[in-house]
């Protein structure tokens, strides 16, 4: 219904209050904020710690990759990887050894899944969601074709009980498990879902596919950085993610894997006595055992853990930018970061459920709904909401005016994540405001996007329409 502005409404005086009580207000100072962000904002030791790599490089040409970089906290080029790992692991919640800073989501995933996915004639079906990012649809589709069977028999897409709330209820994703796991090799979920911003039960869904002896892993895309994860505890087996997105590594950033320790042993007296000695995959010399690296033989002895996982010398110049920006996130820890970003985004739920200024703007009802969950355990910082058709390009083009960026989602949705490292209640409150004038000079016609990018299906309408 119709929500005026009210008690209920938190105003300016609320977030004031909150951001000169928060505990993280000093990390803005970290960030590079652009007036209008295309991309998150860049950490200032980015470039600190990028001018050292340059340096140490100028200087010490390739012995930089064997010695201590004078000055500079930079570990020699060829341990970076490892240092990246230490940095990374606290945020997943697990031990450095199960975690590799390396390659892309993608490839990771495919990396991945090329140890994980051995499908046979009995058990040959991944399990994703239906409205999978559409990258991770790709590498679960190739490596079904790659192994000889057909994804219209062997892709299990778990598609929403409602489709136009779009969220998937944890009872129906075991429910699907629990119907295929006989012909299943293997699960792949999103730990936090890209549209709906919905936080699924990671330990939950987990155990449950243990329980039916399934191995399950995660797309973190999104809940890096984001989300308070406890990868080791929930006994997840494997997972991938990006370093751009919360993690504020930059544009195209490489990304990074969690292999859990029980899949990452090595047995060396196995290997030298011809027997396997650690979990198949897709080998390159940089999983190599660091020792022995460099003697280029043929016998691969991998390095125990995540590790291993690596195929080839990744660029020390992109994984300093990680390391950098991961730096931020070792003076705080992912508790506090989560107690923040909870509270900023029930602040923004808040203010959009009871727009300060709604009264003399909306005609009748709010004309938008969120559709990422109220309950703050199964959300992240994401709040998506979708519009009254017909209103995203005239709000798109109000907010980038006003200086706001946010994700559009086509054809009707918008993701607001509010970022704990850098962003305040006060931008809150001010985004709130922007928002409700957006939305009023949007539905008054008063503003327009791209005419031609609105596409009004007649289907979109009926949706609108359940929802209400
Ligand atoms: C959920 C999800 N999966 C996969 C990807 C693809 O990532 P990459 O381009 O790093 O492979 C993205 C990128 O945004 C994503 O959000």
């Amino acid at each position: 219904m119709y929500a005026t502005q009210s008690a209920q409404t938190k105003g300016r005086e609320y977030a004031s209050q909150m951001d000169a009580n928060d505990p993280l207000k000093s990390f803005r100072t970290e960030f590079l904020i652009p007036y209008k962000p295309k991309s998150r904002p860049q950490p200032k030791r980015t470039a600190t710690r990028i001018a050292s790599h340059l340096s140490a490089w100028a200087t010490r040409g390739v012995l930089g990759h064997f010695t201590e970089h004078e000055g500079s906290d930079l570990p020699p080029f060829l341990d970076v990887d490892n240092a990246a790992a230490r940095l990374m692991a606290p945020l997943v919640g697990a031990a450095a050894s199960e975690v590799a800073v390396m390659e892309t989501l993608t490839a990771n995933l495919h990396l991945l899944m090329a140890s994980f996915y051995r499908p046979n004639q009995e058990k040959y079906k991944i399990i994703i969601e239906g409205k999978a990012f559409p990258s991770d649809h790709y590498a679960v589709e190739s490596q079904i074709r790659h192994h000889g069977f057909d994804p219209k028999q062997a892709m299990v897409l778990i598609e929403p009980e409602d489709p136009v709330a779009a969220t998937i209820s944890t009872s129906h994703i075991l429910s699907v498990i629990d119907k295929h796991a006989s012909t299943t090799a293997l699960v792949l979920l999103p730990g936090i879902q890209y549209y709906t911003g919905q936080y699924l039960d990671i330990k939950a869904i987990t155990a449950h596919a243990h329980g039916h002896g399934l191995l399950i892993g995660w797309d973190l895309a999104h809940a890096v950085g984001n989300v308070d994860l406890r990868l080791t505890e929930w006994d997840v087996d494997f997972a991938a993610w990006c370093n751009y997105k919360y993690v504020n590594s930059g544009p195209g950033a490489i990304g990074g894997l969690f292999v859990n320790s029980r899949h990452g042993q090595v047995d060396v007296s196995a290997i030298k006595n011809g027997a396997d000695g650690f979990r198949d995959r897709l080998c390159g010399w940089w999983g190599g055992d660091k020792a022995m690296r460099f003697d280029m033989g043929n016998d691969f002895v991998p390095i125990p853990g995540a590790a291993g996982w690596q195929v080839g010398n990744p660029s020390a110049l992109a994984l300093t930018a990680v390391i950098a920006s991961l730096e931020i996130f070792a003076l705080t820890d992912m508790a506090t970061i989560r107690a923040k970003s909870m509270a900023m985004t029930s602040y923004l739920e808040n203010l959009l459920l009871h727009p300060p200024s709604a009264s003399s703007c909306y005609n009748k009802e709010l004309p938008y709904r969120i559709i990422t969950p109220s309950n703050q355990e199964e959300r992240g910082a994401q709040l998506s909401v979708r519009l009254e058709p017909g209103l995203l390009e005239g709000v798109m083009s109000f907010l980038e005016d006003a200086g706001v960026i946010v994700d559009e989602r086509r054809p009707d949705v918008i993701r607001i994540a509010p970022a704990p490292l850098f962003n305040t209640f006060n931008e809150v409150w001010d985004f709130a405001n922007i928002f409700t004038s957006a939305c009023s000079e949007a539905q008054s016609g008063t503003v327009h996007g791209n005419e031609q990018a609105v596409t009004l299906k007649g289907q979109d309408r009926k949706g609108w329409a359940e929802i209400k």
